[in-house]
């Protein structure tokens, strides 16, 4: 197996290093076009005019000229690929030439696999940012078998994740294809990579719903925001093991899952924003005890937050805006220490406690836009009382809700010595909402 971490360390600063010391080379080394008198016969015109552009011979490499079998064979598959390439406005692929492919060629990395030590392989692929566009990068991916990274966020590449794509990729451990011009259903062939640990789909164009096996994978980060995903969210969401997961900017609909409890130990991020989630928080979200974003912002949830999310000791970011919650907003909640955020604007809340008060005052909390009496800036009283006739739907366990928290985390509490704590370092999900993060 590839040690991952020190492989992505080791691969990060390999790319630096490439980038600083290889600066973009401009070709000088195409011979001009060759000119050829063409006398035409009948009307002696010896003007002079450009014969068919013929690539300049390539001097024919053999096995030897490479630092391994293996680096030659992945020589012939970028070759072909190469002329498969139908844009690169940065010129990468004019340092696709020669034997050299593990020190000159821009985007590849060789290391050696984990099955041969001492054999030299092509192991990554860093295309990030270069624009590239392919109509398929299919046959290219199938025939590089021992690949441990793709990452491939801003290009232009068309199609999909095939079966045939990865059928072959035993030691595949990163795939991204962010914020390309795919398309189609959810690429499932993906299910079938046995060690991913890190796929990013964000930023495509694919459509309908997302399987159910998604969430068996053994993934640390999955970021799928910003297609056109519709469907309900599958019941098994939460039996991810991921730390950071993104679903926003899609129209999924119906509920947020139940058992949320399952991802209690593994969930740090999760983004659910701007879909078309309905139905109420569920009673268990305040389970998650070690996430640090939680953000349903831009639904149309409704009911009141959950007594119980006032468990969530190390939130930081909550965002319950733009949605149709409504009823009087937990001091349990206002009372968790690390919160840094939270957001609860455009909602219908009709009423806040001292400790919410505090927050507010501090610029932590945002209640704008709802019908608390006596705050600034609440929704007119007409609008409120038209929620208020029109609201039929009951959370299920509604006392609950209101009354019974399952936690006391006194240790959590914001004392009112204590600082604001400071800002968290930046967010992986919310980073992803950026189309050209890497
Ligand atoms: C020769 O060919 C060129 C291009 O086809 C044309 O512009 C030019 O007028 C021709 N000259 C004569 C003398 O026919
Ligand atoms: C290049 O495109 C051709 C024609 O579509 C295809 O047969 C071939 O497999 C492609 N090769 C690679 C490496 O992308
Ligand atoms: C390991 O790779 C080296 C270099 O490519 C090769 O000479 C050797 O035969 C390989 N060993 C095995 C067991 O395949
Ligand atoms: C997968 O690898 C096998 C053996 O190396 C090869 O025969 C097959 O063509 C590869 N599959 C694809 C889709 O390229
Ligand atoms: C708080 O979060 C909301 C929703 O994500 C965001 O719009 C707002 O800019 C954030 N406020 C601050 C001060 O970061």
């Amino acid at each position: 197996m590839y040690k991952a971490p020190s492989l992505s360390t080791k691969f990060q600063i390999l790319s630096l290093l490439f980038l600083l010391s290889n600066p973009p080379k401009t070709t000088s080394s195409h011979t001009p076009p060759h000119l050829t008198p063409n006398v035409n016969p009948l009307h002696q015109n010896e003007s002079y005019i450009l014969p068919p552009q013929a690539p300049p011979p390539l001097p024919s490499l053999i096995p030897s000229d490479f630092i391994d079998i293996k680096v030659y064979l992945a020589y012939q598959v970028i070759q072909q690929f190469k002329s498969n390439i139908t844009s690169d406005p940065l010129g990468i692929t004019q340092t696709w030439v020669g034997p050299d492919v593990c020190t000159t060629y821009k985007g590849f990395y060789c290391a050696n696999p984990p099955y041969n030590t001492s054999a030299t392989t092509l192991a990554a692929i860093d295309f990030n940012g270069y624009g590239l566009g392919a109509p398929s990068i299919t046959d290219f991916l199938a025939q590089l078998p021992d690949l441990a990274f793709f990452h491939a966020n801003s290009n232009k590449f068309r199609g999909t994740i095939s079966a045939s794509a990865v059928s072959n990729l035993s030691f595949l451990y990163e795939l991204d294809v962010s914020n390309n011009l795919m398309s189609g259903p959810f690429p499932a062939a993906v299910l079938s990579i046995s060690n991913l640990n890190f796929l990013d789909l964000r930023f495509n164009s694919f459509s309908g719903s997302i399987p159910p096996q998604l969430f068996t994978l053994k993934l640390e980060e999955l970021f799928i925001n910003d297609n056109d995903f519709t469907q309900p969210l599958p019941v098994n969401l939460w039996k991810s093991p991921v730390n950071y997961i993104t679903l926003a900017n899609n129209r999924f609909v119906g509920g947020i899952p139940c058992g949320v409890g399952s991802a209690a130990e593994t969930l740090v991020e999760v983004l659910l924003l701007n879909n078309e989630l309905t139905g109420c928080l569920p009673y268990e979200v305040g389970l998650l005890g070690i996430a640090t974003v939680f953000d349903a912002g831009n639904n149309r949830l409704t009911g009141p937050i959950p007594e119980s999310m006032g468990c969530m000791g190390r939130v930081e970011q909550l965002n319950l805006a733009g949605n149709h919650l409504y009823g009087h907003v937990p001091e349990s909640v206002c009372r968790i220490g690390s919160l840094v955020n939270l957001s609860l604007s455009d909602n219908y809340f009709t009423s806040v406690g001292p400790t919410c008060m505090q927050l507010i005052e501090k610029g932590v909390m945002d209640d704008r836009k709802n019908c608390i009496r006596g705050r600034p800036m609440q929704r007119s009283p007409a609008e409120c009382i038209e929620f208020f006739l029109k609201k039929k739907y009951h959370c299920p366990l509604s006392f609950y809700y209101y009354y019974y928290s399952p936690c006391h985390h006194s240790h959590y509490s914001r004392s009112h010595a204590r600082a604001r704590p400071p800002p968290p370092p930046p967010s992986p999900s919310y980073s992803a909402l950026n189309r050209h993060r890497l």
